[in-house]
């Protein structure tokens, strides 16, 4: 029964003749949890799980939501529960954050929901307007994966190497992004692709960066740029050093960090974070 239970929870088969196999397919994985979880009230576990927490002061999960409508990002019931968390650690650092001089960015914007959910909390809780919040994105998804992206796929019975995503997945148009923004006029929105449009961005030092890109080379392009013209205090959280389905993110995150002897937190979530000592 027990081992019946972690191999459903590591995403393991049973072989026919009764022997576990170790089987680690990642993207098989999301897809029976998906399933598991479709008819499941997640909202209503939400609510448990959620339903006193508060930011500031702040009812977190009515902001949560509204920030989800708003954006149109609606997830699967299984990323709900670790979305909710992400976000909310998040708003934690973003917070924090206000306090070190700097600008702030986010390094892969999407439709704009982990933008506007910092803004909304910051604003509620400090009176944030969006100021020095800048946002980058392709808004055409994801450039080409290299080696490091790839994770092990099934085709049919064959076991090969690829990438979950392909080239220009996860794009999204930069007007969904200003429209869900509207209400922080002094939001930048840079409209290109990392690293050569960090080269439009202002002189001067940075107090938080978010990289949501899940890929290496722009996991790794952010590091490289943002690390050494941070302030003090200053805060990196990286959204996909945890995910099974982008391990490249967590491989240029370690590159950055061993080569350097740098420290740093991986919580719950599978967010890193590093504070710039
Ligand atoms: C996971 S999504 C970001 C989600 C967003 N932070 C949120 O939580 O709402 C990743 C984004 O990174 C962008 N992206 C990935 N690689 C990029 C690159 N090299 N240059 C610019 N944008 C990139 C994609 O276009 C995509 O919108």
């Amino acid at each position: 029964m027990l081992m019946r239970m972690l191999r459903s929870l590591l995403g393991g088969t049973a072989a026919t003749d009764g022997a576990a196999v170790a089987a680690h397919y990642p993207v098989e994985d999301t897809r029976r949890r998906m399933r598991l979880f479709e008819n499941a009230p997640v909202d209503a576990h939400l609510d448990i799980l959620f339903r006193d927490c508060r930011i500031g002061g702040l009812e977190f999960l009515p902001v949560y939501r509204a920030c989800v409508d708003r954006s149109d990002t609606h997830v699967s019931a299984w990323k709900s529960f670790i979305r909710v968390q992400s976000a909310l650690n998040l708003a934690h650092y973003f917070l924090h954050a206000l306090d070190i001089p700097g600008r702030r960015i986010e390094c892969g914007v999407f439709r704009g929901f982990s933008a506007l959910l910092v803004c909304e909390v910051a604003r509620a809780v400090r009176g944030y307007d969006g100021d020095g919040l800048h946002l980058v994105d392709s808004f055409a998804g994801f450039p080409a994966p290299r080696d490091e992206d790839f994770i092990p796929l099934r085709n049919r019975e064959l076991a090969v190497k690829g990438p979950a995503f392909r080239a220009g997945d996860g794009a999204a148009p930069e007007n969904h992004v200003r429209a869900v923004l509207g209400n922080f006029p002094r939001v930048t929105i840079h409209h290109g692709w990392i690293p050569e449009v960090y080269g439009a961005l202002p002189d001067g030092a940075w107090s938080f960066v978010h990289i949501d890109v899940d890929l290496y080379e722009p996991t790794l392009a952010s590091l490289e740029h943002f690390f050494p013209r941070m302030n003090t205090g200053g805060v990196i959280v990286c959204d996909d050093y945890g995910s099974a389905l982008f391990p490249g993110a967590h491989l240029a995150w370690d590159a950055f960090c061993e080569a350097r002897n740098l420290p740093f937190v991986v919580l719950e979530t599978g967010q890193a974070v590093l504070l710039k000592s």
